[in-house]
């Protein structure tokens, strides 16, 4: 069973079992106003939030079959190696959300150990989504699925129309790692609050490890990072409803030892102006636009961090030759 649902009557009408559909995403306002705003600043930047449309979700799918982008295999071989051991640090009866869940690919490897009471996955990508949740339900068909188009990184709760239930969380990926630490803090402290007490929160997290190891992933030789980073001028431009000229700018990936983060920019490489909604937008050669960071964390240091919003660590799992974490957390 299909509902499309924003109206929390209508939802509360239906079995509780099949697929729901919540929409919750913001309006193309909201999100004219924030690009606007990031590409007017001094220093400009888009939030990487903007990478996912269409073709940039494909090309994201690309990215982690990269030979150079170790996270997704790392990550793949933790859970099909301890898969079962994690599951049962998650609590049995339990609505397992899981922010920004893509093409919920990952989710379907705890689903071999164990059903939870339903899966909420959120993604801002509606063509994601919908595709990713059609597929579970054709893949485990007694599974409830309450699908959640929002931008998970404003939400602090579920939307009206889901239905109450206890909760845990799954956040594979190293998503975490594309937050400023305040950002990280926050986003975590939303999902205590979403848990609640003694609530389980599965977190992928990708590691500090060599510098050309980490530059290599994201400079691939067959340019595939380069186009997703490039595609968000194409994204953005259709918001704005003014297109770039993708020619003008080039890809630029490095990693900021400093920081222990990757820095992506889209380098301009010839100075233009862009009349947008009545303002002007001046590019100079050579000036970037920051499109998104990716932390690496020691396990220490995520350890700390994860207790600023209210988190203990209770186990942590690495792949064999440590590129990547995976820890369960516990609300405090
Ligand atoms: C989604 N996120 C964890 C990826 C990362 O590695 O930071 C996004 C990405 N950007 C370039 N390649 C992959």
């Amino acid at each position: 069973m299909h509902s499309r649902v924003s109206d929390a009557q209508e939802q509360s009408q239906k079995p509780a079992s099949g697929l729901h559909f919540h929409n919750v995403k913001p309006p193309l306002v909201d999100q004219r106003e924030e690009i606007l705003s990031g590409l007017l600043a001094t220093r400009k930047s888009v939030s990487p939030k903007y990478f996912y449309d269409e073709a940039g979700s494909r090309l994201f799918d690309q990215i982690t079959e990269l030979q150079e982008y170790y996270v997704t295999r790392a990550e793949r071989s933790i859970l099909e190696q301890q898969g079962r051991a994690i599951c049962r640090y998650l609590t049995r009866d339990t609505m397992l959300v899981e922010p920004g869940s893509g093409s919920s690919d990952k989710i379907k490897m705890l689903l071999q150990h164990y059903l939870p009471a339903s899966y909420a996955p959120i993604e801002i990508s509606e063509y994601y989504l919908e595709r990713a949740a059609y597929q579970l339900q054709r893949d485990f068909p007694e599974l409830v699925v309450h699908a959640v188009c929002a931008d998970f990184t404003s939400l602090d709760r579920m939307p009206a129309s889901v239905p109450e239930a206890p909760k845990s969380a799954f956040f594979p990926g190293s998503t975490i790692g594309n937050f400023e630490r305040g950002e990280a803090v926050q986003l975590l402290k939303n999902l205590h609050r979403m848990l609640g007490p003694h609530g389980k929160l599965l977190i992928g997290v990708d590691l500090i490890k060599r510098p050309e190891r980490l530059h290599a992933a994201y400079n691939d030789a067959q340019g595939v990072t380069a186009r997703f980073n490039l595609n968000l001028l194409n994204h953005i431009g259709r918001i704005l409803k003014r297109p770039f000229d993708l020619d003008r700018f080039r890809h630029l990936a490095f990693y900021n030892k400093d920081q222990n983060r990757i820095e992506m920019h889209l380098e301009c490489q010839q100075s233009h102006t862009m009349e947008v909604a009545g303002q002007t937008l001046v590019f100079h050669k050579g000036e970037t636009i920051h499109t998104e960071n990716s932390y690496k964390y020691s396990v220490e240091g995520f350890e700390t961090l994860a207790l600023e919003a209210g988190f203990l660590r209770r186990q942590t799992w690495t792949d064999r030759d440590r590129n990547f974490s995976f820890h369960c957390m516990e609300t405090v």
